[in-house]
């Protein structure tokens, strides 16, 4: 039993959603639930291992297999960390995902300067050659493009980084081709945030992405998939359902698959009660995943940490200036309330909503659909 006490006040009707956890919820309509780990964290927690293994069929390294940390001098390879979450996974039946080969923030400096200097694609062919194939089939499913599109700095709306910088646009196909040589069987993806509101910046966003998307599949590009980062924000106000439903819509008429990649909720309100906080998480999720997981060509969820002890999303010193004075001394929000389980492991009311939409979410039947207008 992951809840307890107060933390289970919320769940709804836990005999048909099950009480077996997010994996056993999610395989009801062929889809996986799964989980960013640090892999030190993995090592050193017994409580985080015993609630990894029981909700997640897949897991994916939380920073140790991005291209900084496994070479972070030329032809220095640490692969370490990651064998051992191998080991891990397989000795508990779990899938990995490849998180991330090319990210504009994970390029040893080296490369950098080597890249510019040579223009040499070799580099590239070189790091996926050491990776990909170590790793066979436990990683079914490779994030090969982190965070292409950067809206409002050329026409294409793709990022400048260094890879388009030396190679042109052409980059993204040319690394899905390389990937492929690599793992004939995994999944290649692309991987992208800023997805679900109704604000300029995330509309440019979904038009430049869908638009990419479109010129690879037409290209013939090995595509299999695109992951949607998820990382929700209390502070933009609530998800636009329509805006996620109808891009997610067109993304599956190119006869892509759809993950979520890093669900997360930023707080917007520190100082209303814990109970209320994790109400407006969960309800955030809710909206979010009814829409998502009504999407047959979902294939599962990740979210970003299970643990509120291990979230990435720290409360910042505007955070704290906005909410100043609101905390008597010693006292203060604690953690960011984002993810499903408190700082001690406890179920949260937004576990039990990923867990309820997990189960009661219908896909909708797949049937031809005309072509939607890009939002
Ligand atoms: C974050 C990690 O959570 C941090 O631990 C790390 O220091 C920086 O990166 N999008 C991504 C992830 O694709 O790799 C990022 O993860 C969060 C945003």
């Amino acid at each position: 039993m992951l809840c307890a006490g107060a933390a289970c006040a919320l769940r709804v009707d836990p005999a048909s959603a099950g009480d077996e956890g997010l994996e056993a919820a999610a395989v009801r309509w062929g889809r996986f639930f799964g989980s960013a780990v640090r892999v030190n964290d993995l090592k050193t927690e017994p409580n985080l291992r015993e609630a990894v293994i029981r909700e997640c069929a897949q897991l994916v390294p939380e920073f140790e297999m991005n291209w900084n940390e496994i070479e972070p001098a030329y032809g220095q390879l640490s692969f370490g960390k990651i064998d051992d979450l191998t080991a891990f996974a397989i000795a508990n039946g779990k899938n990995l995902r490849g998180h991330t080969l090319l990210w504009h923030l994970s390029v040893p400096e080296w490369a950098v300067e080597m890249l510019r200097e040579n223009q040499d694609w070799n580099l590239i062919a070189r790091y996926f050659g050491s990776v990909i194939p170590r790793y066979g089939d436990v990683i079914g499913m490779w994030e090969v493009v982190n965070e292409p599109i950067d809206p409002g700095q050329r026409v294409d709306g793709l990022r400048e980084n260094i890879f388009l910088e030396v190679f042109g646009p052409d980059y993204i196909a040319r690394a899905l081709a390389q990937a492929r040589r690599f793992a004939p069987k995994a999944q290649l993806v692309i991987n992208e945030y800023g997805l679900e509101y109704d604000l300029p910046d995330e509309r440019d966003r979904r038009y430049f992405l869908l638009k990419l998307l479109e010129r690879l599949k037409r290209a013939g590009a090995p595509l299999d998939g695109l992951g949607v980062q998820a990382h929700l924000d209390l502070r933009k106000g609530h998800i636009s359902q329509s805006a996620v439903a109808r891009f997610l819509q067109e993304v599956a008429a190119m006869g892509l698959s759809i993950t979520v990649t890093e669900l997360d909720v930023k707080e917007a309100d520190y100082v209303a009660t814990a109970e209320e906080r994790d109400r407006q998480v969960a309800d955030e999720v809710r909206r979010y995943l009814d829409v998502v997981l009504s999407e047959r060509a979902v294939t599962g969820v990740t979210t970003w940490g299970l643990s509120d002890l291990h979230s990435w999303l720290e409360i910042t010193k505007d955070d704290y200036a906005r909410f100043a004075g609101a905390w008597t001394d010693g006292a203060g929000p604690g953690f960011n309330r984002g993810l499903p389980l408190d700082s001690s492991m406890r179920a949260k009311p937004m576990y039990f909503a990923i867990r309820d939409a997990l189960w009661y979410v219908k896909p909708r039947p797949q049937k031809r659909r005309k072509k939607v207008a890009v939002p």
